[in-house]
């Protein structure tokens, strides 16, 4: 096992995202209360530049955009039926934080903002790591944003490449991603997150070991784990991370309870570390 990883790891995914509105700075800190190992980020940019910890390209699902700014959609057509959007890319910060990101998921947090990226550092900092994923950056290359730009200066900028006290591993399902992080940020981890249907991608010994060229773990849907359990000792030969996801008290499928499926694969699969929405459920060995 890679020395980094000397003991199991717990990553609030979305926070504390069973208990709190994802992504808000409530779920953080009740991640941290849970003892989160690390606290996951999901990146999106602003019309003005800035990065937001939020997991939708949209603002719908997760805020009261539609009501505060009810014109302000564009049609998404790809799917079946036309649906409104509200691209977090099509409005300033100013605006964003105008809205409130807490009541769709009880009225009790109410008053939740979207936060950006360096007010989510400077709640985790120091008490865990942070585990951004730079998202659809094929959407923002088309619109000339270059999110993994943005995202190396946050880190300078936040003075995150020199903090012992909080440790960084990036995230991402694009390699052409993580590949330019490797040459921009060679000391920060950079973990390779792979669809359930990508399971071709991680399927050989050398493959995974192409990935080892320029990540340092992969973070496989739980559904790969389970049809290949043989890929994380091959990940491991080649020195690199196992972190599965997402490890979910609403849906723990056959399992008896989340926890229990989470100590299948921290201890039966030998996964170094879980995507969780459940950080209390976390299996411990102490
Ligand atoms: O980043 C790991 C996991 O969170 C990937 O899925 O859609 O929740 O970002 P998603
Ligand atoms: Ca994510």
């Amino acid at each position: 096992v890679p020395s980094s990883l000397s003991r199991k790891h717990l990553v609030a995914h979305r926070g504390a995202c069973a208990y709190a509105p994802e992504h808000t700075l409530a779920s953080y800190r009740l991640a941290l209360e849970q003892r989160a190992d690390f606290v996951e980020q999901d990146l999106a940019v602003t019309r003005d530049g800035a990065l937001v910890s939020i997991h939708d390209l949209s603002l719908e699902r997760t805020t009261n955009v539609a009501a505060v700014f009810p014109d302000r959609f564009v049609m998404d057509t790809t799917g079946a039926e036309p649906v409104r959007r509200w691209l977090v890319n099509d409005f300033t910060l100013e605006e964003i934080r105008q809205l409130d990101a807490g009541a769709w998921f009880d009225p009790s947090f109410l008053g939740a903002r979207v936060p950006t990226f360096r007010e989510a550092i400077d709640t985790v900092r120091g008490k865990a790591g942070i585990y951004p994923e730079l998202k659809d950056p094929e959407f923002y290359r088309q619109r000339g944003i270059r999110v993994d730009q943005l995202f190396v200066e946050a880190l300078r900028a936040n003075g995150l490449l020199d903090d012992p006290e909080t440790p960084v591993i990036a995230q991402s399902f694009d390699a052409q991603t993580l590949k330019q992080l490797a040459i921009d940020l060679p000391a920060v981890a950079r973990v390779f997150l792979v669809e359930p249907t990508d399971i071709v991608l991680v399927d050989s010994p050398e493959k995974i070991r192409e990935i080892g060229a320029w990540a340092t773990g992969v973070a496989p849907n739980k559904a790969i784990v389970e049809r290949l359990p043989d890929v994380v000792g091959w990940a491991h030969a080649a020195g690199l991370t196992v972190t599965p996801w997402t490890f979910r008290g609403s849906d723990h499928r056959g399992y008896p309870s989340v926890r229990v499926e989470m100590e299948k694969f921290l201890y039966g699969y030998g996964v170094d570390a879980v995507f969780t929405d459940n950080p209390d459920q976390f299996p411990r060995q102490e």
